[in-house]
C-alpha cells in the first residue's frame, strides 16, 4: 500500500471517530515523520479510547463490590515450619527456577529526577543507583545459590534510549546482556482532552503516555519474554517495582510458601504505619484477592479496625509479587479496567500552536497490574519487617524520600 493509500483509509477511521484533527498538521510533517504519524493511526484502538472516554464517570463504585479483609501469614511467625518453607523455596531457586522482571518505565518525576527512576543515587557513600543497589541484591542472592538469577527490565518508549544506556556505562552491573539481562518496553496508550479529542505532541506525533505497569503481563509475552524464560527452564518469575531499595527480591522462604501451598502467586506485605500511608491494601473482592489503591480508598474502609485494635485493611502492597508463568499467560489475556488520572500534557492545538499547560488538561490511562490478581482462585499473602524490605523513593523530601530510603538502607546494611 502507497502512502496516499494509507492515508485515505487512515482518514475514513478517523471520521468515523471524530478524530479528524490529528491529520491537520500532516502537511508540515518530513516524509518519514508522516509514514510515522499513519502507522500510529493505524494502530491506535479508537473503539477503546472511545469507551475509556465515555465510562470515565461510570467507574466501578467499591460498594457495589464485596470487600473484605484478606488473611495473611507472617513470615516470622511460621516457627518451625521457617526453615521448612525455606528449604523448599531454596531448592527451586538453585534448580534456576526463578527469574525477576523490575518495572522501571517510570520517570522519577516526583522526585524531581530528570531521567528513568531506576538512575537515582539515594546518595549513599557509593553513590549506587537503584538500578545498582537491586542488582547488587540479586548477584548476592544468586551466588548464594550458586546461580545467576536472569534479570528482565521492563521499561517505557519514554525511558528505554536512556535506560539502555545507563545499563552499557555501567557495563550491565556484570550481567551480559541479551545472556542474563533483558530489557522490553511496556505498551501506551494515546492521550485525551476533556473532549475525548486525541492530543498530537510537540513531535508532531500522537501523545502517548505509559500504559501502567499493568501492561506488565501482555509485554512480557508479547515481546517474547515468557519464551526466552521457558528456554532457561523458569518456572517462578519475580516481579516488582524500581523504587524500593530493600527490595528482597530472591526469598527462598516466600517462594516455598507459594510452592506449598500451591498456589501461582504470592505478594508480600508490611503493616500499614497509618491509615493515611499512600500504599495500596490487600483484601478480598467479591472472594478474590485484590488491592485497593491509596487513591481509591474511603477513609471509613481507610481506618476501619479489628477487634486487636489492628487496622483491617492494614496489609500494604510493597509491590513485591511471585507469579507462576502459567498465571501470568492467564492474565495476560485479560482486558483489565484503566484508571484515568488527569495530568499536564503540551501539546499542539488543532491550529498548530503548542500549548503549554499550567494545569492538568489532558487524561491518561493505566491498567494496574494488580486488577489482575481475580483471574488468580487464590494467593498466599505474607507479611515481612518494613525495615528489612521496604524503604521506597517516592519523594524529593519527608516521607519515602531518598533521605528516609538511606536511613533504613545504612541501618540494615550496617546490622
Ligand atoms: C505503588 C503501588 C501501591 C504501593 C506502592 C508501594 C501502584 C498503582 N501502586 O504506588 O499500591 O503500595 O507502590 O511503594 O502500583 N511503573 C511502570 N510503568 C508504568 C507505571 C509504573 O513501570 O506505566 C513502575 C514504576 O517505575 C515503579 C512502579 O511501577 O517502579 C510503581 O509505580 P508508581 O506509579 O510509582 O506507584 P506508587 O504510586 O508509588
Amino acid at each position: 500500500m502507497d502512502i496516499e493509500e494509507m492515508k485515505e483509509e487512515v482518514e475514513e477511521k478517523l471520521k468515523k471517530y471524530k478524530q479528524e484533527h490529528l491529520l491537520n498538521g500532516y502537511e508540515n510533517l518530513t516524509d518519514q515523520k508522516k509514514i510515522e504519524l499513519l502507522k500510529q493511526l493505524e494502530s491506535i484502538d479508537f473503539e477503546l479510547i472511545n469507551s475509556l472516554y465515555r465510562n470515565m464517570d461510570k467507574e466501578e463504585k467499591e460498594n457495589k463490590v464485596k470487600i473484605e479483609p484478606i488473611e495473611y501469614m507472617d513470615k516470622y511467625n511460621l516457627k518451625d515450619k521457617f526453615k521448612y518453607y525455606e528449604q523448599i523455596g531454596e531448592k527451586a531457586i538453585r534448580q534456576g527456577k526463578l527469574a525477576a522482571v523490575t518495572m522501571a518505565g517510570g520517570q522519577g518525576t516526583r522526585l524531581g529526577h530528570k531521567g528513568p527512576k531506576g538512575t537515582f543515587d539515594i546518595g549513599l557513600d557509593s553513590h549506587k543507583s537503584l538500578f545498582e543497589l537491586l542488582c547488587d541484591s540479586i548477584k548476592k542472592e544468586g551466588d548464594k545459590y550458586g546461580v545467576i538469577i536472569p534479570w528482565f527490565i521492563m521499561t517505557s518508549e519514554e525511558n528505554h534510549d536512556e535506560t539502555v544506556k545507563f545499563f552499557e556505562e555501567h557495563k550491565f552491573f556484570g550481567y551480559r546482556k541479551d545472556i542474563n539481562i533483558f530489557f522490553f518496553n511496556q505498551g501506551k496508550l494515546p492521550m485525551i482532552d476533556t473532549e475525548g479529542k486525541i492530543l498530537i505532541g510537540e513531535d508532531g506525533l500522537v501523545k502517548q503516555a505509559a500504559d501502567g505497569h499493568g501492561g506488565v503481563y501482555s509485554a512480557l509475552q508479547k515481546n517474547g519474554m515468557l519464551e526466552k524464560m521457558k528456554q532457561m527452564g523458569t518456572e517462578w518469575i519475580y516481579i516488582g517495582g524500581v523504587d524500593n531499595c530493600l527490595a528482597k527480591i530472591v526469598d527462598p522462604v516466600f517462594m516455598g510458601i507459594a510452592i506449598d501451598k500451591g498456589v501461582i502467586g504470592a505478594s508480600k506485605s508490611v503493616v500499614k504505619a497509618s491509615p493515611k500511608e499512600k500504599v495500596g491494601v490487600f483484601c478480598k473482592k467479591n472472594g478474590r484477592p485484590s488491592i485497593i489503591e491509596y487513591t481509591e480508598i474511603s477513609d471509613e474502609m481507610a481506618e476501619a479496625t479489628d477487634e486487636n485494635g489492628e487496622l483491617k485493611y492494614g496489609e500494604s502492597n510493597i509491590l513485591c509479587h511471585i507469579f507462576k508463568i502459567s498465571a501470568i499467560e492467564e492474565m495476560a489475556k485479560k482486558p483489565l479496567p484503566y484508571h484515568v488520572a488527569f495530568k499536564k500534557a503540551t501539546y499542539i492545538d488543532k491550529d498548530g500552536n503548542k500549548i503549554v499547560p499550567d494545569s492538568p488538561n489532558a487524561y491518561k490511562f493505566e491498567a494496574f497490574l494488580f486488577d489482575a490478581f481475580g483471574e488468580l482462585d487464590d494467593m498466599a499473602v505474607v507479611r515481612v519487617r518494613r525495615e528489612e524490605e521496604f524503604a521506597p523513593v517516592k519523594n524529593a523530601e519527608g516521607t519515602d524520600s531518598p533521605e528516609t530510603a538511606r536511613e533504613l538502607y545504612i541501618k540494615l546494611h550496617n546490622k
